[in-house]
């Protein structure tokens, strides 16, 4: 590892694990812990628990655990390093990297000055060069002027088959990597893109990680020719997924937007470049565009950073298609409130902020909840002029309705439908449940991790003593034997804990196995009793010693049947475990009785006879 390890642990130290986390998760203070819905898994209920003071997190329902740098690594997709170099950025400490970084930091700074060159390298031939010419026609024709061009450093890509590569002197490794260009059948390096109009597409940051390329109209593609491979081309190409590039995660635009949707809370999603541009030149610079795929729920955690109210301007028809259920589920777990703008059939924003800005502006401004889009549309759809109509249209709308997770906002939808549909508000609950009901039995169950380690509880009262240890050790420090846990899993914690100063030098120094459990049980509260005349540890405690003194008997009367120890003997050393026993459950006895149980269970595992144990550790006499 090229960081220092004690820079990492004061990157660890320095940053603030709530803050961190309520940027991809909403989460809410319950005593010493926080919680939230699981920013790794699916869920409705909140399973996910953050300890503040020792920067722990842990997912109960899917058991996702680790500190500030791991959730980093897991929600932004980074190596080791990269996390830590991007908490000590947020945290402002100064790390001394003993060498350039790892092999791989070195090859993606490489695709990024790469992707920067490239891009640098079109813009300016768009602006210049005389075979660009068709170009900037095309983009005036589109309304384009020299701000557009500039403000979203569109660029083009000449026809020739290895303008770029023969320019800006990169190697055929960075230039594939980077998803600029290829090695052709015949040996030799070839550009990605050809006599297109680029659009270059950049993180957050506006760092340029991937391209798109439209073609010119009239040429192949556009009119349904065939390219010179003998395929049609398609209207736009866009880069293959990269080491910089994953495209769940990118949104185009973001970067050029990302301070107009932080003023306003609004972000408008489009699905092309130039539905984002004409965005911009409706007078609303806050849209952005996936790129060539469906929204993921990444996009969402994306955007939340920068604005709650998300707008998404889609061609009609699409609008209220695909991954409904998703968006209602992840509205809630990203508190986002998404909303639908009705664009006239048939229109892109990138038309409509040409031919009707006005229009536009008021499809974003007016934006209904998705699901009063897609009920209004559906109602709208129907035939209301007949008592069938009305009721087949009531029908579908209660199909869309059902789909929402909320009974509150269902129950809005239902008074709704019934006044448009003219039908009783009752039978459409009616409707609606049997909708529901069906809808559920085929619902696929939350997903688990199978196998995952935390899956197994293990004993109970050994959990709850490893959870005083973690969190109380000042309440069973002599307390607590290894004997005690009968779980190896716990045992092995225990020991982890046993052996270390402070709960993070154990979870740094244990195996993962330990190290999640340890995680987790920094996040859990443990049981204290109310009353101030017990100490706080003895229930606890005294189930964790009948349990394994329970169990220690059991094995001795195994040994007994077997043979290897004499009647007499066994029979005294039954009696007197039993009658420890019974004291446990004597509020005035119980602490001797525990104390005499782990002596025994201790000297046991020493050796010794156990009827010399039983002589030698249990006949103190019953007071
Ligand atoms: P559209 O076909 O709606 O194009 O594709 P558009 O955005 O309206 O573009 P213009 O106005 O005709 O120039 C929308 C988005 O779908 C992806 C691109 O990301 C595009 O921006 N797409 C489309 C492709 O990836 N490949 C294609 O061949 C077409
Ligand atoms: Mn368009």
């Amino acid at each position: 590892m090229s960081i220092p390890d004690d820079e990492v642990a004061q990157v660890r130290a320095a940053t603030d694990i709530v803050a961190l986390v309520s940027e991809h998760a909403a989460l809410r203070r319950q005593g010493q812990r926080w919680v939230g819905l699981c920013p790794f898994h699916n869920e409705k209920t909140a399973s996910f628990s953050v300890n503040a003071q020792e920067g722990f997190y842990y997912c109960f329902g899917c058991h996702a655990s680790g500190d500030a740098i791991t959730f980093l690594r897991e929600v932004e997709h980074l190596d080791f390093a990269d996390a830590v170099r991007m908490l000590a950025e947020r945290a402002g400490v100064v790390l001394h990297e003993t060498s350039e970084g790892s092999a791989e930091h070195k090859r993606t700074v490489e695709l990024y000055e790469a992707m920067a060159k490239a891009a640098q390298w079109y813009h300016e031939r768009l602006l210049s060069a005389p075979d660009a010419g068709r170009a900037r026609d095309y983009l005036r024709s589109r309304g384009y002027d020299g701000d557009v061009v500039r403000r979203f450093s569109l660029g083009w890509a000449p026809e020739g088959w290895d303008a770029l590569c023969q320019a800006i002197g990169l190697s055929e490794r960075v230039l594939s990597d980077a998803g600029l260009g290829f090695v052709n059948r015949a040996g030799r390096a070839q550009d990605a893109f050809r006599g297109r109009v680029l659009f270059p597409i950049c993180d957050p940051r506006g760092r340029p990680v991937a391209i798109g390329g439209r073609i010119l109209p009239g040429g192949p593609g556009e009119s349904g020719d065939s390219g010179a491979a003998g395929r049609p081309e398609p209207k736009y190409k866009n880069s293959q997924e990269t080491a910089i590039y994953v495209k769940r995660r990118t949104l185009y635009a973001l970067n050029w937007a990302k301070h107009d949707i932080v003023a306003t809370g609004e972000v408008i999603v489009c699905e092309g470049y130039t539905d984002v541009i004409g965005c911009f030149q409706a007078g609303m610079p806050r849209a952005v565009a996936t790129c060539g795929t469906a929204l993921a729920e990444e996009h969402f955690r994306l955007l939340r950073n920068f604005g709650r109210r998300i707008v998404l301007a889609y061609d009609a028809d699409q609008a209220g298609q695909t991954g409904i259920t998703r968006v209602y589920e992840w509205e809630r777990r990203h508190n986002v409130d998404v909303r639908v703008a009705a664009l006239p059939d048939g229109a892109d924003p990138g038309d409509l902020a040409r031919t009707d800005p006005d229009a536009l502006r008021a499809a974003v401004a007016g934006a209904a909840p998705l699901l009063a889009f897609r009920v209004d549309r559906t109602l709208r759809a129907g035939d209301l002029s007949t008592a069938e109509g009305r009721a087949r249209a009531a029908e579908s709308a209660i199909a869309a309705v059902a789909e929402h997770p909320d009974d509150l906002v269902r129950d809005q939808y239902v008074m709704r439908v019934a006044d448009v549909a003219r039908v009783e508000p009752e039978r459409l609950r009616a409707r609606l449940a049997q909708v529901r009901a069906a809808g559920r039995d085929g619902e696929a169950r939350p997903e688990r991790r199978a196998g995952s380690p935390g899956r197994r509880q293990g004993s109970r009262p050994g959990l709850e003593a490893l959870r005083l240890a973690v969190h109380r050790p000042d309440l069973v420090a002599d307390r607590l034997e290894e004997v005690l846990f009968l779980d190896p899993l716990q045992r092995r914690t225990f020991l982890a804990l046993a052996s270390s100063d402070s709960l993070h030098e154990a979870v740094s120094a244990a195996e993962p196995e330990v190290a999640d459990l340890l995680r987790r049980l920094a996040v859990e509260e443990p049981l204290l009793p109310e009353d101030p005349h017990t100490d706080p540890a003895d229930p606890v405690l005294v189930l964790l010693v009948r349990e394994a003194a329970r169990r220690a008997l059991a094995d001795l009367q195994a040994e007994g049947r077997l043979g290897h120890t004499a009647l007499a003997e066994l029979t005294e050393e039954t009696v007197t475990v039993r009658r420890n026993l019974e004291d446990l459950e004597d509020q005035e006895r119980r602490r001797a009785a525990a104390d005499r149980l782990v002596a025994w269970l201790v000297t046991g595992r020493a050796g010794g006879s156990p009827a010399e144990r039983a002589r030698t550790q249990m006949t103190e006499p019953r007071s």
